[in-house]
């Protein structure tokens, strides 16, 4: 293989640190490290770096963004009607074995700084029960209730794959059939320092990182699976993400306004919590339905009040979707191109003295959302943020998994006092999706029982 093409690149690109690197390897080892640079998308990393840093400072806002129309949480006959035809449509989908379930599970979670893969992190509040567990007995316990065959997709990265399905396999895939998993992984793209330079990972590669869950689009079509997954008459896929135990899963409700609307992708919003909380909000641009990002709006915009004195822009998103195998189809055969966005964020890789060290690192991410504005048809749904959102993002504060258990307890403190169960002040409870997926199915199972919960109490 003739690798002076990327030294070329790579000298024209003004790394010479790497070339020195190189020049210091042995024969064998610049072999391999050749070999892994070419494995990576430089020309794109350079390119982006570029007008990046043309555009810096420039300070720019959309123009032309104006609200959404969003299917509201139901509170008429009429919304409450359509409501239960979109449950009904949704669950025939299910029950017609039509539905997949996909989990985006690529990230690197440095702001959670947990070593693993987020998935493994034990987040509920009294069995610690991993992220990925919950996810798989929602799974488990939907494919019973509608005697369905769901199939779970797990979308790693190509550094987590190996550690991320032997998780599942040590833990007997939590209950599921080894043949409903799917694995696939994304694409790496070249972290860079903030100056434009690439960084050693370790001795034969470059530090490189997921390019972002927009990447599950290609990955999907690229892997085979979609396809695959047509061929076992699956249409549509449910879409969320590995950092939100509160995910309900394969919800008919949101499945059936999809179908309802024929869209190609759907997303589920929450109201902004306040005028302060920067969040992406679905709306308008140019006409298009899309997600803004805060940085996108200007701070006028962002702030401003409609005529009820509510919040304007008030669709914060969730990242929770439906997305129709044929939309997957369509984008790739038409050679889709999602922008990237870019972010600075604590990385790990080794320093000038040849030492791993902590440094700030520039990635190269792209969106799923950014597909939505190149949907023919799009639907949105809003839903109750204490009812379906509370990621894992930090360490400690807010979208901790502090937060987290704790959105979880108040949902399930909440079903079992609807079930006329009394749970003392203070305590922690959890009910497994193997026991009850909703509030109804638990009331039902506890439906003439006398219950009092005094202490920390798993309901499974
Ligand atoms: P985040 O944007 O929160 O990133 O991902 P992250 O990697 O989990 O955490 P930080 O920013 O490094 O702290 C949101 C979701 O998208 C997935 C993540 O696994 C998470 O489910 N994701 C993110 C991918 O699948 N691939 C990526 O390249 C990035």
């Amino acid at each position: 293989m003739d690798f002076q093409p990327i030294l070329d690149l790579l000298e024209k690109n003004g790394q010479g640190h790497v070339l020195d690197h190189i020049r210091r390897l042995s024969p064998e080892k610049r072999e391999v490290f050749c070999r892994n640079l070419s494995a990576l998308n430089l020309p794109l990393a350079f390119r982006l770096y570029q007008n990046f840093s043309r555009q810096k400072g420039s300070g720019t806002h959309l123009p032309n963004i104006e609200p959404a129309s969003i299917i509201p949480t139901s509170r008429t006959p009429e919304e409450i009607q359509r409501r239960q035809e979109a449950i009904r449509l949704g669950e025939s989908l299910i029950r017609g074995n039509q539905i997949a379930v996909l989990i985006v599970a690529g990230g690197q979670g440095t702001r959670l700084g947990f070593a693993g893969p987020k998935g493994f992190f034990p987040i509920s509040p009294v069995k610690k029960k991993p992220l990925f567990q919950l996810f798989a007995e929602s799974i488990q316990a939907l494919s019973a209730r509608y005697r369905a065959r769901i199939p779970l997709l797990v979308m790693t990265s190509r550094e987590n794959r190996e550690e991320t399905e032997a998780f599942f396999r040590s833990r007997g895939f939590f209950g599921l059939g080894k043949d409903q998993i799917h694995f696939f992984s994304q694409g790496m793209l070249p972290t860079l320092t903030p100056g434009g330079k690439l960084i050693l990972g370790d001795e034969t590669s470059l530090l490189a990182n997921p390019e972002g869950h927009g990447g599950s689009l290609k990955a999907l079509h690229e892997s085979g699976l979609a396809g695959r997954l047509k061929g076992q008459g699956i249409s549509e896929i449910f879409y969320c993400q590995v950092d939100n135990p509160l995910v309900k899963i394969a919800d008919p409700a949101f499945i059936g306004y999809h179908r309802q609307e024929g869209a190609d992708i759907s997303t589920k919003v929450v109201r902004r919590q306040n005028l302060e909380e920067k969040v992406g909000i679905y709306g308008m641009v140019n006409g298009k339905p899309a997600i803004i990002e805060y940085s996108d709006f200007s701070p006028e915009d962002y702030r401003s009040l409609d005529e009820n004195g509510s919040i304007r822009y008030w669709a914060g998103n969730i990242a929770i979707h439906v997305i129709s195998l044929s939309f997957v189809d369509r984008l790739n055969r038409e050679g889709f191109a999602l922008p990237y966005h870019r972010a600075v964020k604590e990385i790990e890789g080794l320093g000038p003295g040849g030492r791993s060290e902590k440094m700030a690192g520039l990635k190269f991410e792209s969106f799923l959302f950014d597909s939505i504005p190149l949907a023919q048809k799009s639907c949105c749904m809003e839903v109750v943020r204490e009812e379906e959102f509370a990621p894992v993002k930090n360490q400690t504060g807010i979208d901790s998994p502090e937060t987290a258990r704790g959105a979880m307890t108040n949902l399930f403190r909440r079903w079992l006092e609807g079930a006329g169960v009394q749970v003392a002040p203070g305590v922690q409870v959890e009910v497994s999706p193997l026991f009850a997926l909703d509030q109804e199915e638990l009331a039902d199972k506890l439906k003439g029982k006398k219950v009092v919960v005094g202490e920390d109490s798993y309901f499974g």
